[in-house]
């Protein structure tokens, strides 16, 4: 049996950065953003008291509004992410707290970018072995905490999000019909990290004197990697399944920057109408770019039944991978 997206939703923080809110506090400026990235503004949750569960928990909740089910019928939570509130406990048991969703058990997966699409493999396993109807997939970060606003090479990227999607046994020849992930921490550990809070560096004087509860990226190299990573991932999708650009209702990919987004649409031979785009309005949101981006394409009753998705990421880790769907 396999697992299909039955409901999605999403939330991102009504707090607006944009471009030239950035170029009061950094050496940079709109048109240099938008050309080098294709973001005009990102969301910041700026509320001290708020964080990744709280921007989970609303987007769950409007699934379970959507769907039409309680919080008891969740199976299971899972959460994509590299800004859990905290270390510990995961995020995924603070919104079923927040839920009341108290027959489902649940987690945090460390995916970066690729959060989202390992979530979904994971949560996908358990409706295909007929154990779990009902598992709520979440992407979500709040890029905010970990940003060094005095670093005009990663500051400009990033902003705060989630989205969340529900999974539940899919009707015959509907659902997840694909997926390859890939993960190749030789060639991408040292290229987009955040260096300390972690058992290695516990954070102390040092860390925060030398900013290293922030990430860093060395975004040229990271660039190179993705443009292939993604392209790579989206094309074998389409050949294992026998599918041309034509064939293709939507790619949904995970939105770092736009000339790596139109690469990719660029080598799947599909016009840049059918990919999925909100990295003007967000920037990258790390976990949750692609189920902003399906959750927007799916409220504004674009996805049509039987239509052909194809989603892939790329990020740190390295992380990547690709997912063919076919909507239902
Ligand atoms: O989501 C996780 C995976 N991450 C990615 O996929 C990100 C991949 N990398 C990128 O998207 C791009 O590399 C960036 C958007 C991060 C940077 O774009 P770039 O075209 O690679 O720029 P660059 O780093 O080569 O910098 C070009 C110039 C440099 O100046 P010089 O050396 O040519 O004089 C930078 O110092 O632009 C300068 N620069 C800036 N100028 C204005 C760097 N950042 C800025 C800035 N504003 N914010």
């Amino acid at each position: 049996m396999r697992a299909a997206i039955t409901a999605t939703s999403k939330f991102v923080p009504d707090d607006v950065l944009t471009n030239h809110d950035l170029e009061k506090i950094l050496d940079t400026n709109d048109e240099w953003i938008k050309t080098r990235t294709g973001i005009s503004e990102r969301r910041i949750l700026k509320d001290p008291s708020k964080a990744t569960a709280y921007m989970c928990s609303q987007a769950a909740k409007d699934i379970l509004d959507k769907r039409g089910i309680s919080a008891e019928e969740i199976d299971l939570i899972i959460v994509g992410t590299i800004t859990p509130d905290m270390v510990f406990p995961a995020t995924a048991c603070l919104i079923q707290d927040m839920l009341g969703a108290k027959n489902a058990w649940g987690f945090d997966l460390s995916g970066a970018c690729s959060g989202f699409l390992y979530s979904l493999v994971v949560g996908a396993q358990f409706i295909q072995a007929g154990t779990h109807k009902k598992v709520l997939v979440l992407g979500a970060d709040k890029m905010s905490a970990i940003t060094d606003f005095t670093d005009r090479t990663t500051a400009i990227l990033f902003g705060d999000g989630a989205g969340a999607v529900l999974l539940e046994p899919a009707e015959e020849g509907f659902g997840i019909l694909d997926h390859h992930m890939y993960s190749d921490g030789t060639t991408g550990k040292d290229h987009i990290y955040m260096l300390a809070g972690g058992s290695l560096r516990p954070s102390s004087h040092e860390t925060v004197d030398k900013k290293m509860h922030a990430i860093r990226q060395n975004g040229k190299v990271v660039f190179k990697s993705a443009v292939v990573g993604m392209a790579d991932a989206a094309v074998e999708m389409m050949e294992n399944n026998n599918l041309t650009g034509d064939d293709i209702a939507y790619l949904i990919p995970h939105q770092a920057n736009h000339r790596i987004i139109s690469a990719t649409a660029n080598r799947m031979n599909i016009d840049l109408s059918k990919v999925g785009i909100n990295i003007h309005k967000y920037g990258n949101t790390t976990g949750a770019t692609i189920p902003l981006c399906i959750a927007e394409l799916d409220e504004e009753n674009k996805l049509q039944r039987g239509d052909n998705l194809i989603l892939v990421s790329f990020g740190a880790g390295y992380t990547w991978g690709g997912m063919y769907i076919k909507w239902q």
